[in-house]
């Protein structure tokens, strides 16, 4: 794997921050894509301490022109991208349906789906260009079925599921390469301020809304990410890997 190169969105916290040390230990010079500079700093420090080479860029992956910009400093740094993690995402406030404005609406529309498909749409002719490459969409167990009060997020990850599902279907002559990896109960903090809304009640019925399962750390799906883009990546195309810890989607 030495010598991949790897564009990451969402590295600032999280996931895609395990996910980056994670690679950096592997040996893949990286790119960090993130709006939030100040953390995003700190993730490329900890990549830079494993060893790796790697550029942080600020962007905002909702914004054309920023996702046009990553993908440039990519190629400007590195020469060529091998692998990309689309993983960048948001929650909004949970909600029933009617009780949300369509600037909410917009926004997360605009950040976990516009957002994944602008990534897509830049790296995808630069993968073409290296004569393939693979792409992990960080989707979510809401891309089998809604939590409770959660129907626009999950709106925007069965989205997100169906262009890996096309991705995997339309482009397998050309060797470009895409799997869902979906958490579902994972310890980050990205429900931290969507859950604020709920009342002790709907609290309550969100909970009875999940079915018992192992919860995750950012280095556990992690794993499951890396195998995902590297080893796995041919067989898993176009498929969504539930990684719920044992709560079943049908
Ligand atoms: N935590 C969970 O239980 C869970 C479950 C299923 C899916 N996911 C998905 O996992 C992915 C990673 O989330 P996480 O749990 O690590 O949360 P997180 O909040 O720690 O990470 C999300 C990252 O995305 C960045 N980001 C958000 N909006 C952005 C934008 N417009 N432009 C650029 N960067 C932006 C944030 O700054 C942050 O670094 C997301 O796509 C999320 O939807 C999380």
């Amino acid at each position: 794997m030495e010598n991949k190169v790897t564009v990451i969105t969402g590295t600032a916290t999280g996931l895609g921050r395990e996910t980056a040390i994670k690679l950096a230990g592997l040996g893949h010079r990286l790119v960090l894509v993130d709006f939030n500079e100040e953390a995003g700093a700190e993730t490329l420090s900890l990549v830079k301490e494993k060893g790796a080479e790697a550029i942080f860029v600020k962007a905002d992956v909702s914004n054309e022109a920023d996702v046009q910009n990553y993908v440039k400093q990519a190629v400007d740094t590195f020469g060529k991208i091998d692998y990309f993690v689309n993983n960048a995402g948001m929650m909004v406030s949970l909600r029933l349906l009617h009780e949300y404005s369509l600037e909410e609406y917009d926004r997360v529309m605009n950040v976990n789906l516009k957002g994944a498909f602008l990534g897509l749409k830049y790296v995808i002719p630069v993968l073409l260009e290296n004569g393939g490459g693979s792409i992990v969409n960080t989707v979510s167990s809401n891309s089998f079925k809604p939590t409770a009060f959660n129907g626009l997020y999950s709106a925007t990850k069965h989205g997100l599921a169906a262009l890996t599902k096309s991705i995997g279907q339309d482009y397998q002559d050309q060797r470009i390469y895409c799997v869902g990896v979906a958490p579902n109960s994972m310890k980050t903090g990205i429900a931290n301020k969507a859950v604020q809304t709920l009342t002790a009640e709907r609290g309550a019925q969100l909970a009875a809304s999940t079915g018992p399962n192992i919860a995750a750390t950012p280095e556990d799906i992690a794993d499951t990410v890396i195998f995902a883009l590297t080893t796995g990546a041919a067989m898993l195309t176009g498929t969504i890997v539930n990684c719920a810890g044992g709560e079943i989607f049908n």
